[in-house]
């Protein structure tokens, strides 16, 4: 596509002393886009000039030919060039663009040749799934796809969490009360509770979590009985997870958790000694991170047990040489900041190249907030994801048939719609911010929710499945979009660079608010023309701009994660 920003730096260069590089970096873009749609400030050109900035403007918008191929027109205000380009030919390419690439509109090959880990959702065996890991899961997943759309190879990774001392207890408790569970059936709610009764005992008798201490020694060095049991939950946890993972349509490329790092962790441990990097205290080996005014990370524990941290450390010589990463991001709540800080910086002693120690990046998120409070698992309102999937589901679902009763596939619709509106309201904001969980409002059809995009999308496609429409330039009238469209026209221009925002950035809310704009503006266009008219070639016109939105909508949702009705 056409770089507009590019060719006028280019234009403006060929007349002046300038490099195209140097223009580039001072073009911006004007929040009133009566002031054209890029803007020279002239005063940043005045001092190599050794001009006034009105000068310099008058100077170079006599030098240049107006109209030309990119620029419709030039103003001088106040040492400012407002420069307005050219529409036709901006509609023109934008529809060769579209008809070129269709589904792949946006998509780019900047990132080929580089690999990006994207580590998400990693819940922890025989503990709930709980509504903070819905935030890992869904921004993870749209990270992963955004870097997909833009050529990089992307590795999707469930780092579970399916190692820890905790399993020391849980095999204790399960020695001693298993019987009195049928694991089968609601496996994580039993073992919360087997997990919750040792822990009583634990804290009345010293000797049980001594036990318990042996017990992951024992997994950690491979014991048969132990090994056996901790495999049985992992399995039926998974097979929770998975019913999970199956409604969101979430997949990973690989599945090894923190167990995975058993083995590697020998090597850690010897190179950070190596580096004299470990200090002893209290029995338990550390690293010290005062210098970075961090508390020190914690190894080996004074039992000879690894630790989180350390798992991570190898999990990250593991990856640097297994996917040689440009980046390896870590989805994680913002609870977590310290420890990633912590580990990021030990990472710097594992002698490994720098490309990887600079390419590790923690994206944190906020908490989720009922409208009533936090939800957290510590004040015992627990509330467990599948239960909340289900319910937008079933909301939808009664939406659905108060409004439109007679819908068919009323089933698969209120799940995309449900679904739909549970992963958007997560992604609407910042992700840093906490997010608001509010039923009537992420389910609203009118409101900026993802049931609002689907509906216009829905729009689009009913009117398109009847009508004929051609994709052509010649068939197109561009005088009439130039008139009525254009604002929407330059936003769909823009997609591309949007998704490279959200990418430099992590942030999939840049996509969500595009999205709400683009069907915000469509509504209006919407309103206020008539799509279906007599004109064969104004209705082709509105048409072919009817599809790109409706394009852009869906390949921006499904960037994010959600699914399309075709009805509603
Ligand atoms: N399992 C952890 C939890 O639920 C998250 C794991 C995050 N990833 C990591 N590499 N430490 O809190």
């Amino acid at each position: 596509m056409i770089d507009f920003k590019e060719k006028i730096a280019e234009e403006i260069s060929k007349k002046m002393d300038i490099t195209v590089k140097e223009i580039e970096e001072y073009l911006e873009i004007p929040k009133d886009n009566k002031m054209g749609d890029y803007a020279l400030p002239c005063f940043k050109l005045a001092k190599e000039m050794k001009k006034s900035p009105i000068i310099i403007a008058n100077e170079i918008k006599e030098q240049i030919e107006m109209p030309n191929k990119y620029i419709a027109k030039i103003e001088v205000v106040n040492g400012f060039l407002n420069i307005f380009i050219n529409n036709k030919m901006l509609i023109e390419n934008l529809l060769e663009e579209m008809q070129e690439k269709k589904e792949k509109y946006g998509s780019s090959t900047i990132g080929n040749g580089k690999n990006i880990i994207v580590e998400y959702s990693s819940p922890n065996i025989a503990k709930p799934f709980h509504v903070g890991h819905l935030r890992t899961t869904v921004i993870g997943r749209a990270l992963y796809n955004m870097y997909k759309f833009l050529g990089y190879n992307t590795i999707g990774i469930n780092h579970l969490g399916d190692w820890g001392t905790q399993f020391g207890k849980l095999i204790e408790g399960y020695k001693r009360f298993g019987n009195e569970y049928n694991l089968e059936e609601n496996p994580i709610d039993k073992l919360t509770e087997i997990y919750v009764r040792i822990n009583e005992l634990c804290k009345e008798d010293e000797s049980v979590l001594e036990n318990c201490r042996e017990n992951f020694k024992k997994l950690e060095d491979g014991d048969k009985y132990c090994v056996e049991i901790w495999e049985k939950f992992k399995d039926l946890s998974l097979k929770e997870f998975q019913r999970i993972y199956d409604i969101l349509n979430v997949h990973f490329d690989s599945n090894n958790g923190e167990s995975f790092y058993t083995d590697k962790m020998p090597e850690v441990v010897e190179i950070l000694r190596k580096n004299n990097k470990l200090i002893e205290s209290q029995g338990a080996e550390i690293v010290d991170l005062e210098y970075k005014n961090m508390p020190p990370l914690m190894v080996v524990k004074s039992n000879g047990s690894t630790t989180y941290a350390t798992r991570d450390l190898a999990a990250i010589l593991y990856r640097a040489r297994t996917y040689d990463f440009d980046k390896c991001i870590y989805v994680v709540g913002s609870e977590q900041n310290l420890h990633f800080n912590q580990v990021f910086e030990v990472a710097k002693y594992l002698d490994l190249d720098e490309k990887y120690t600079n390419g590790l990046i923690h994206v944190p998120y906020g908490m989720v907030r009922l409208k009533t409070g936090k939800m957290s698992t510590r004040e015992g309102t627990l509330i467990k994801l599948e239960d909340i999937l289900k319910e937008a589901i079933s909301r939808a679902g009664a939406i659905i048939e108060e409004k439109n009763p007679n819908l068919e596939g009323k089933e698969d619709i209120a799940k995309k719609v449900g679904i739909g509106a549970v992963i958007f309201n997560d992604l609407a904001n910042n992700i840093i911010k906490d997010e608001v969980f509010d039923w009537d409002i992420m389910l609203n059809f009118q409101g900026e929710t993802g049931p609002y995009i689907q509906y216009m999308y829905v729009r689009t496609k009913s009117m398109l499945d009847k009508e004929n429409y051609i994709m052509n330039k010649d068939l197109v009238d561009t005088a009439e979009l130039e008139k009525n469209g254009m604002e929407l026209i330059k936003q769909i221009y823009v997609f591309g660079d949007i998704i490279k925002q959200a990418v430099d950035k992590n942030e999939p809310s840049i996509i969500s608010r595009y999205l709400i704009d683009i069907a915000k503006l469509y509504s209006s266009f919407y309103n206020d023309n008539k799509i279906i008219v007599e004109d064969e070639k104004i209705r082709n016109t509105r048409l072919c701009l009817t599809y790109m939105v409706g394009n852009v909508l869906k390949i921006g949702t499904s960037l994010l994660g959600m699914e399309m009705p075709d009805r509603m």
